[in-house]
C-alpha cells in the first residue's frame, strides 16, 4: 500500500536561515528563475509557484548547492518560456527557504530575497538559464527630505491599509517598525497590486530618494482610488438603505409582533376582508369591484387616507345582503291573524292587504301596487306596516324621508366626497339584513326639494318597478336589485306628494278613531302593551272602563292613539312606581277617578259651552292633517261705518267667504233679525275673528260658520252649543258640499257635539262612513243656510 502524502515538505527552513545569516558572498554566475507577472524585492519574503520542467529542475538542483538563484521579471507575462531577450536586466538574489512538493509535480517555494543584482551574459540556457550577476547598491544620502519622504510613504501606506482588505495588518506593523528607507521602500513596493513594469521601475532605482518619492506618488494615487472607492461604496449603500430601510423595519416589526403572538394587523385585515368577500355571495359586478378594491388596499399603507377610504367601501360592500332573502308566508289565514292581532277594525284596510298577499301569492313575480297610508298621526300606520312584514315573515325597515331635500340622502354621496356614505335605501338595506324586505317610506308627503337636486326623482327610480331592479347608489356606484322590496309609503296628507310619486302608489286612507274605537283600542291593544312594557304583570292592574273614557274624552284630543297609549303609559308608570316601592298589595285597579288622580288636570274641555255662551260665536269644522278639529268663528260689532275687518290669519278664500257672509245676512237682516234697526249697518264696524292662530285656516267651508255667527251676532241669538257646521255659501245663500267629512265628523266627537249641520249634497258621504265610527253624531241635511240657522240658533 502506497501512502501518499498531499503535501510534501522537502526542507527545514532552518538551512535557508542559516544560507542567509552566513550572509554567502555572492557568486560569479547564478540560476535564472524567470518570474512570469511579479517582481519580488531585497530583504523580502516571497512565496512562488514553479511549475515549468526547467524551473523545478533548477529549483531541485539548487536545494542541492547553495540554494541561491536570482529571479528575474519577464517583459512578457504570456511568454510561456522567456529567453534572455526577454527577461529585465536586474533581479533579485534570493535564497529558496522553504521548498513543498506539490502531487501535479510543480513546486511551491518561499524565497528569502536577498540583493539586488544586475545580469551580465548568460552562461547557458539549459537545462535552465544561469547567468552572470554583479551586485546593483543602492545610492543613499540621509537627508532631511529623505526621512520626510519615508514618513510620508509610512503614513500614505497605513492609511491604505486601514481601508482595504486585501494588505494584511501585520505588514502596517512592519512597515512603521522600518527605520531602513531603502528596506522600508522593497516592503512595500512588494505588497503593492501595480502592474509589473512600475514595480520593475521600482527596483532598479538605485538613488533611495528617488524610489521614496515615485513610491509616494504611487501611494497617493492607490489611496485616492481607495478612498473614490470606499465613498462609491457608501453612495450606493445608502441609495439601498433608503429603500431598505422601512423593509427592513416592517421585517423587524412583524418579527417582534410574531414574537409576541400578534399577527401583521395590516395583513390581517386584508385577510379577514378577503374571506368576507368570499363569503358575501357577491354577484359578479361586485364581486369585481370587491377584488378590484381589495388589491389596491393590499398595497396601501394603514396611514394613507385612502385606506381608511377603501376598507369603509368593502366593508359596506359585504355587509349588503345581496343574496340573502327570507321566505315569504303567504298565508291569508296566517297574515289575517296577524293583522288582527295587532289592530283593532281597520276592515277596509285589512281587507286590501290581504287582497295584496293572495295576489302575491298567485303572481309571486309581479311587481305589487306600492301601498301608501294616508292618514292623521297615530291611526296606526307605520304600525300597519310592520304588521305586514310580520305576517308576511319579512324583514322591516323604516326610512323617513320627511324634511329629506336632498337627493344624496337617498342615493348617497359619491365616493370622492370626504365622509361619503352610502344613501338611506342602502343603509336600510345593510339593517335589514335581506334584499327582501318590507321597506317603509315614512312621511313621503314632507320631501323637499331645492338647489341639491330633487329626492323626489331618486324616490321614484326606488319605487318604480320599470327601473328599481338595477337601483344606484352613488356611493356604492353598483346596481343593486331592489325589486323584490315590498314599498309602503305612508302620509298624513296626500295633495304635497309629488304628482310622478302619487300616480305609482295605491292609497288606502286612514281617517281616525271615534271615541268608542279609542276605548276599544285601548282596552284591547294598548292597556296590555304598556303594562308590559312598564315591567307590570296583568295580575297586578287593570283599567276600568270608565277609566279609558276619561283618559280618552278628558286627557286627549287626536285623531289617533298615540297620546292615549302616553297617557295609558303614564298611569302603568305611576302604578308600577308604588309597587316598586311597595306601597300597594295585589291587584291596583284603575277606575275614572283614579285615572284623573293620576293624571292630574284635566288637558281638555268641552269648550263650546263656555265659548258660545254669548251671541256671535258659531262651531265650525276643518279638516287638517293632524285629522280634523273643531274651530270657532267669532263676530263682533262696535261703533263704526260699516267697515268689516277679518282676523286669525285667514287664506283669501276664508276671507272672501266672510265677506259673501256678512253680504248675506246684510241681504237678509229683515228675516234673520227683525227687531234690528234699518241703520245698524251704517253705523257699525263688524269684527270677524277666527282663533287658534296656530292652525292653517282656508277654504270655503267655513261659508255656513261665518254665516251662522253673524247672524247670531244681530239677532242676539246665541248658538246652541252642542251642534257644529260646515259648508259653502253662496251669495245668495245656496249651500254646496265639502270635503274631509268623516274627518271633521270624527273632530266632532271628541268635542262633545251632538248634532252637525252639513250640506245635503254630503249627504252621500255620510251614509258611506260605517254606523259605528259615526257613533251617537246626529246629522242635519240643508240646501239653504236659512235651514242652518234655524237648527243651530237658539
Ligand atoms: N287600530 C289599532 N289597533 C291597535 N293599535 C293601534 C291601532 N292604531 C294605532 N295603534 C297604535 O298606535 C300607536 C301609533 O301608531 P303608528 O305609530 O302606527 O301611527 P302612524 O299612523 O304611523 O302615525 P304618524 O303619522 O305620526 O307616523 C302604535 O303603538 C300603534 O300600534
Ligand atoms: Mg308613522
Amino acid at each position: 500500500m502506497e501512502s501518499s502524502p498531499v503535501l510534501e515538505v522537502v526542507d527545514s527552513p532552518l538551512q535557508a536561515e542559516d544560507a542567509i545569516r552566513a550572509h554567502a558572498p555572492l557568486p560569479e554566475a547564478l540560476p535564472i528563475l524567470p518570474l512570469r507577472d511579479t517582481v519580488t524585492f531585497p530583504e523580502t519574503l516571497t512565496p512562488l509557484a514553479v511549475g515549468q520542467p526547467r524551473s523545478v529542475q533548477l529549483v531541485n538542483d539548487v536545494l542541492g548547492a547553495n540554494r541561491m538563484l536570482a529571479m528575474v521579471a519577464s517583459r512578457d507575462p504570456e511568454k510561456e518560456e522567456p529567453g534572455p531577450e526577454d527577461l529585465y536586466e536586474v533581479g533579485v538574489v534570493g535564497a529558496v527557504a522553504r521548498m513543498v512538493k506539490v502531487p501535479d509535480g510543480s513546486l511551491r517555494i518561499l524565497v528569502q530575497g536577498m540583493q539586488r543584482v544586475r545580469l551580465g551574459d548568460y552562461l547557458a540556457e539549459r537545462p535552465y538559464l544561469v547567468a552572470r550577476v554583479s551586485e546593483l547598491p543602492d545610492v543613499l544620502e540621509p537627508s532631511p527630505e529623505l526621512e520626510a519622504l519615508s514618513r510620508n510613504v509610512q503614513r500614505t501606506f497605513t492609511e491604505i491599509v486601514e481601508q482595504i482588505p486585501y494588505l494584511p495588518e501585520e505588514l502596517q506593523l512592519a512597515v512603521a517598525n522600518i527605520d531602513d528607507p531603502s528596506t522600508l521602500a522593497h516592503l512595500i513596493a512588494g505588497a503593492l497590486r501595480t502592474d509589473t513594469a512600475e514595480k520593475q521601475r521600482l527596483l532598479e532605482e538605485v538613488d533611495v530618494a528617488k524610489r521614496l518619492r515615485h513610491l509616494s506618488q504611487i501611494l497617493a494615487h492607490e489611496l485616492e482610488v481607495v478612498q473614490l472607492g470606499t465613498q462609491i461604496q457608501s453612495q450606493v449603500q445608502s441609495e439601498i438603505d433608503k429603500g431598505q430601510r422601512e423593509f427592513f423595519l416592517r421585517q423587524q416589526m412583524k418579527a417582534i409582533q410574531e414574537e409576541l403572538g400578534e399577527e401583521d394587523e395590516q395583513q390581517a385585515e386584508v385577510n379577514e376582508l378577503r374571506e368576507r368577500i368570499e363569503g358575501a355571495e357577491l354577484p359578479e359586478h361586485a364581486r369585481k369591484a370587491a377584488d378590484r378594491e381589495l388589491a389596491r388596499l393590499e398595497k396601501l399603507p394603514p396611514a394613507a387616507a385612502e385606506h381608511g377610504v377603501i376598507r369603509t367601501y368593502l366593508e359596506w360592500l359585504v355587509e349588503l345582503p345581496w343574496a340573502k332573502e327570507t321566505e315569504d308566508n303567504l298565508d291569508v289565514a296566517h297574515a289575517r291573524e296577524v293583522l288582527d292581532a295587532d289592530h283593532y277594525d281597520l276592515e277596509k284596510v285589512k281587507d286590501r292587504i290581504l287582497e295584496y298577499l293572495a295576489v302575491r301569492k298567485l303572481n309571486p313575480h309581479s311587481p305589487g301596487p306600492i301601498l301608501c297610508f294616508v292618514g292623521p298621526p297615530g291611526v296606526g300606520k307605520t304600525s300597519l306596516g310592520k304588521s305586514i312584514a310580520r305576517a308576511l315573515g319579512r324583514e322591516f325597515e323604516r326610512i323617513s324621508v320627511g324634511g329629506v331635500r336632498d337627493e344624496a340622502e337617498i342615493r348617497g354621496h359619491r365616493r370622492t366626497y370626504i365622509g361619503a356614505m352610502p344613501g338611506t335605501i342602502v343603509r336600510a338595506l345593510r339593517d335589514a339584513g335581506s334584499r327582501n324586505p318590507v321597506f317603509m317610506i315614512d312621511e313621503i308627503d314632507k320631501m323637499g326639494a331645492d338647489f341639491r337636486g330633487d329626492p323626489a326623482s331618486a324616490m321614484l327610480e326606488v319605487l318604480d318597478p320599470a327601473q328599481n331592479d338595477s337601483f344606484r347608489d352613488h356611493y356604492l356606484d353598483l346596481e343593486f336589485d331592489l325589486s323584490d322590496v315590498v314599498f309602503i309609503a305612508t302620509a298624513n296628507v296626500l295633495d304635497t306628494i309629488p304628482g310622478p310619486l302619487l300616480d305609482r302608489m295605491e292609497t288606502i286612507e286612514l281617517a281616525g278613531y271615534t271615541l268608542e274605537e279609542k276605548r276599544q283600542i285601548g282596552r284591547r291593544y294598548l292597556v296590555g302593551r304598556q303594562i308590559e312594557a312598564n315591567g307590570l304583570k296583568p295580575s297586578q292592574i287593570e283599567f276600568s272602563d270608565a277609566a279609558l273614557t276619561a283618559i280618552v274624552e278628558e286627557y286627549t284630543r287626536e285623531a289617533g292613539v298615540r297620546n292615549l297609549e302616553r297617557q295609558i303609559g303614564a298611569i302603568c308608570r305611576k302604578v308600577a312606581r308604588d309597587v316598586a316601592e311597595g306601597k300597594v298589595k295585589g291587584k291596583v285597579r284603575v277606575s275614572g277617578k283614579k285615572a284623573r288622580e293620576l293624571l292630574g288636570r284635566r288637558r281638555v274641555f268641552a269648550e263650546q259651552r263656555r265659548r258660545t255662551k254669548d251671541p256671535g260665536v258659531a262651531t265650525g269644522l276643518a279638516w287638517t292633517p293632524t285629522g280634523g278639529d273643531v274651530l270657532f268663528i267669532e263676530a263682533t260689532a262696535m261703533a263704526g261705518s260699516g267697515r268689516l275687518t277679518i282676523t286669525g290669519q285667514l287664506g283669501e278664500v276664508m276671507k272672501e267667504s266672510a265677506q259673501a257672509a256678512l253680504s248675506y245676512v246684510r241681504g237678509h237682516c229683515a228675516q234673520i233679525a227683525p227687531k234690528l234697526d234699518e241703520g245698524w249697518f251704517g253705523e257699525h264696524d263688524v269684527h270677524v275673528h277666527v282663533p287658534a292662530g296656530a292652525v292653517p285656516k282656508d277654504g270655503p267651508s267655513a261659508g255656513v260658520t261665518m254665516t251662522v255667527a253673524l247672524s247670531s251676532l244681530i239677532s242676539g241669538r246665541p248658538v246652541r252649543n252642542d251642534v257644529a257646521m260646515t259648508g259653502e255659501v253662496t251669495l245668495t245663500g245656496q249651500v254646496l258640499p265639502i270635503g274631509g267629512l268623516k274627518e271633521k265628523s270624527l273632530a266632532a266627537q271628541r268635542a262633545g257635539i251632538k248634532k252637525v249641520i252639513v250640506p245635503e249634497r254630503n249627504r252621500g258621504d255620510v251614509e258611506e262612513i260605517p254606523a259605528h265610527e259615526l257613533g251617537d253624531l246626529e246629522f242635519v241635511y240643508v240646501d239653504e243656510v236659512s235651514q242652518a240657522l234655524g237648527a243651530a240658533l237658539r
